[in-house]
């Protein structure tokens, strides 16, 4: 099939080359120049594992372009922009999906198919369907929920389809079968539904998993007060099949580019329709959430003697979670402004995310690797879980430091390792 991917960024670039992965000609289309270019020279513009190869495999039958009208040869046309949240309320930005339709339209032919895949406020599809139908062309909407750091595998092998099409628009259905051909023989189960219900699950799915995490993080604060530990209570509660053990990780809380935003801009929809009681538990999710970052501060200043001013603080991580360099409201780089914010000094290490921190946050100092983070540190606090440093060797690191003091932000080091080799180890959550 001829396909257009309008926005290239962590949806749209995935899944652009994935569909070029599965055989269709597909074009990308992105307002930056920059972005554009280093997509067209076979090169992810930002940390996915795998996509650069992908890139490079599929480029036979993949370009990129910042001009709309490139989009001319294809007859299905992804919407995968952005959809942020408002500087000033916790309602969902949608300039972007705008600007992308209001580019689109002139160059729509009758018949052809335009999909949604960005996030949006539910009754959006159905708006946004009116203006399609000016030109002849049709509109689905295909809710994406690929994970950061697993998104081609989330897009080439998906949980689920989603098609929220227009009443008796079996056509649509055609066409989407067709895309994901694969998927589907592979057993993909695949849902078709009206456009509110397709733009629902996105929000309700995301809201469901940041709900999962609000509640473990609130055992958190119980397990402080009383000397329990979440981590086992976790194992424990989610043996239960109906709990589940998944999405239960007790720790600083979730952020990036998704779960955040998408509790706020679903709250901001539910008022705007008169059920704002409905969801009124997501601000206390989103405020357990928040209430992990300061806990972590006031942790690390217990653990230094009860003043941060002067003190060396290392921190570990900065991506939102490991595998990405994404720090899109990431807990980790909050925690690492608020430390310095309060007077310490802070050197702060990731393996992909430093050039993402320092462009937002280029007041902190950036070390290339933990050792050297870690020199001279009066405390270490690992606030996202990589892998190399769940596997940090606490009596390699002792000699660097200045006083043996770590706080596990992510429940990720094994206590007993740490204390035995005469290290004070606090955690969240855990005595
Ligand atoms: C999330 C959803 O998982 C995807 O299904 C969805 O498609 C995507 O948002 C989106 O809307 O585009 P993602 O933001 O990539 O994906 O990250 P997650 O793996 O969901 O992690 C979100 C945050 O929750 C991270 O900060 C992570 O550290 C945190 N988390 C996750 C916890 O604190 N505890 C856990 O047990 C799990």
């Amino acid at each position: 099939m001829r396909i257009s991917v309008i926005g290239c960024g962590y949806l749209g670039a995935v899944h652009a080359a994935s569909m070029a992965k599965l055989g269709h000609d597909v074009v990308g289309i992105d307002v930056d120049p920059a972005r554009v270019e280093t997509l067209a020279r076979g090169i992810a513009p930002f940390f996915e594992p795998g996509l650069s190869e992908l890139l490079v495999e599929a480029r036979d039958r993949l370009r990129f372009s910042v001009d709309m009208g490139a989009v001319r040869d294809a007859d299905l046309h992804f919407i995968a922009v952005g959809t942020p949240q408002q500087p000033d309320s916790n309602a969902a930005d949608l300039r972007y999906v705008e600007a992308a339709i209001d580019g689109l339209l002139p160059h729509l032919s009758a018949g052809d198919l335009v999909v949604g895949k960005s996030t949006v406020p539910v009754g959006t599809a159905a708006r946004l369907a009116e203006r399609v139908a000016t030109t002849g062309a049709r509109l689905a909407w295909n809710p994406e929920f690929l994970r950061e750091g697993f998104a081609i595998n989330d897009t080439l092998s998906p949980d689920r389809l989603v098609y929220g099409i227009a009443p008796g628009d079996e056509a649509a259905v055609t066409v989407l079968d067709e895309v994901y051909a694969g998927a589907i023989k592979g057993g993909t189960p695949r849902i078709v539904t009206d456009y509110a219900t397709a733009e629902l699950v996105k929000v309700a799915a995301n809201a469901f998993l940041a709900t999962k995490i609000s509640f473990i993080n609130a055992m958190a604060e119980i397990a402080e007060a009383t000397g329990a530990d979440v981590t086992q209570l976790a194992d424990a509660i989610g043996h239960d099949p109906r709990i589940g053990r998944r999405f239960l990780n007790a720790g600083l809380g979730f952020g990036g580019g998704c779960l955040p935003k998408d509790i706020r801009g679903f709250m901001a929809r539910a008022e705007e329709l008169g059920v704002d009681q409905a969801l009124s538990f997501l601000s206390e999710v989103d405020a357990i959430n928040l209430r992990r970052r300061s806990r972590m501060v006031d942790l690390t200043r217990e653990s230094v003697g009860g003043s941060l001013e002067g003190k060396n603080i290392a921190v570990f991580g900065l991506a939102f979670k490991p595998d990405s360099d994404d720090v899109r409201d990431s807990p980790a780089l909050d925690v690492a402004m608020h430390l310095l914010d309060e007077g310490a000094h802070v050197v702060a290490t990731d393996p992909k995310a430093i050039e993402t921190a320092r462009s937002k946050c280029p007041g902190l100092d950036y070390a290339p690797d933990a050792a050297t983070a870690a020199r001279d540190a009066d405390a270490i606090v690992v606030v996202t879980e990589w892998a190399q440093y769940k596997t940090l060797d606490p009596h390699g690191l002792a000699p660097l430091v200045a006083a043996r003091v770590i706080i596990d932000g992510r429940n990720c080091l094994d206590p007993a390792v740490w204390r035995a080799a005469g290290w004070h180890y606090r955690a969240l959550g855990r005595p």
